[in-house]
């Protein structure tokens, strides 16, 4: 059956392609973004999807958005480390307070199910890899604890309201219209101008990656099937883990740079926008909840979901300083 969906932050990375693939599904797209970005990637917003120019701080634009539809997949949020530890209340006003304004919204519209995007921040530096939703949460930044309270709202009005919910957990998403900030967008445009990615810290930061089809294949998943309401799940790639030296390595001999050039590695972190206290050395995630609850299982292996990122390559420039790289 033909749902209508609101996905907000439709008009980001993974946004996009949940609009994409709703749509190809038959599904209908009501796409809330804000105005700037929905500029951006204008040519990227699949013909037929219903665009709200809007903020999740605004409950007005959200109403309106909401609209008509059965179910929200609740994607917009600050994100990128420098951006919301150098402006923490403005991490907090949209990835708390905005949730709780899409929430609120939700059950004033009698909306069926709300899907939340989560991080694989929220475990910080794990206990133990590969990570299960039973690993401890501890997370290191602003953001991480942001999107744990996240969690926390979507359960609270679950308990109150009749609103199910399902809580995702995503682990490190790539693909095309990722801003540049990010670790795989940074080093494939390093690669592709001819520069070595630079790696701080020691390189062996371990890693999922996760390609962004995949990743809004679950997000789908997540808000079609019934069986998963009131879970926690992880989306990650069951891929063995990368580090990034390796990434370096891979993205600079996809790029066809092999010889040319290689990993520059700064050992500190000097010069990049990470420190020492936030960094995660070690996480990757163990994705057998989502195949056992929806069959979902990552089907692009690292390679060639990087080809493909290097076909879209330029469209990096657009982003720059719009955000600094993932945790
Ligand atoms: N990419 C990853 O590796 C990753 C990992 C874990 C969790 N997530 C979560 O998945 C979701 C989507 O991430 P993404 O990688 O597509 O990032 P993205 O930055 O490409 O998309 C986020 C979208 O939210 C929009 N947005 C920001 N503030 C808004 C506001 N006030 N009102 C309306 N829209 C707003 C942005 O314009 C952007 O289009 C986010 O919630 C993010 O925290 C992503």
């Amino acid at each position: 059956m033909a749902r209508r969906i609101l996905v907000t932050g439709g008009a980001g990375m993974i946004g996009l392609e949940v609009c994409r693939q709703l749509m190809a599904r038959g599904h209908l797209v009501h796409l809330f973004d804000l105005g700037e970005q929905v500029l951006r990637v204008q040519s990227a917003i699949p013909a037929d999807a219903k665009v709200f120019f809007g903020s999740i701080a605004d409950p007005a634009s959200l109403r309106a958005a909401m609209r008509d539809c059965d179910a929200i997949i609740h994607l917009a949020a600050l994100l990128g480390v420098q951006r919301s530890e150098s402006d923490k209340l403005q991490c907090i006003e949209i990835n708390i307070d905005g949730t709780k304004n899409v929430l609120e919204c939700a059950v004033q519209h009698r909306i069926r199910k709300i899907v939340f995007a989560s991080s694989s921040e929220v475990y910080g530096e794990p206990v133990a890899n590969p990570v299960t939703e039973e690993t401890p949460t501890q997370g290191k930044s602003v953001y991480a604890v942001t999107k744990l309270a996240g969690e926390e709202l979507c359960k609270a009005y679950s308990q109150r309201y009749a609103l199910k919910h399902v809580i995702l957990r995503i682990f490190n998403c790539y693909g095309p219209y990722q801003a540049a900030q990010f670790v795989i967008p940074k080093f494939i445009r390093n690669v592709m101008h001819g520069r070595a990615p630079v790696v701080y810290g020691d390189g062996r930061q371990l890693r999922c990656y996760t390609y962004v089809s995949d990743t809004a294949d679950a997000t789908i998943r997540a808000a079609l099937s019934g069986k998963v309401d009131g879970q926690v799940i992880n989306i990650g790639s069951g891929e063995k883990p990368t580090s990034l030296v390796e990434l370096a390595r891979l993205i600079i001999r996809i790029g066809g740079k092999e010889g040319a050039l290689k990993p520059k590695v700064m050992k500190g972190f000097d010069a990049s926008d990470r420190c020492r206290s936030r960094e995660v050395w070690e996480r990757y995630c163990n994705p057998v909840k989502a195949l056992d609850l929806m069959g979902w299982k990552a089907s692009v292996p690292l390679n060639e979901g990087i080809r493909r990122v290097f076909d879209c390559g330029v469209i990096f420039d657009r982003w720059a300083n719009l955000y600094d790289e993932d945790p």
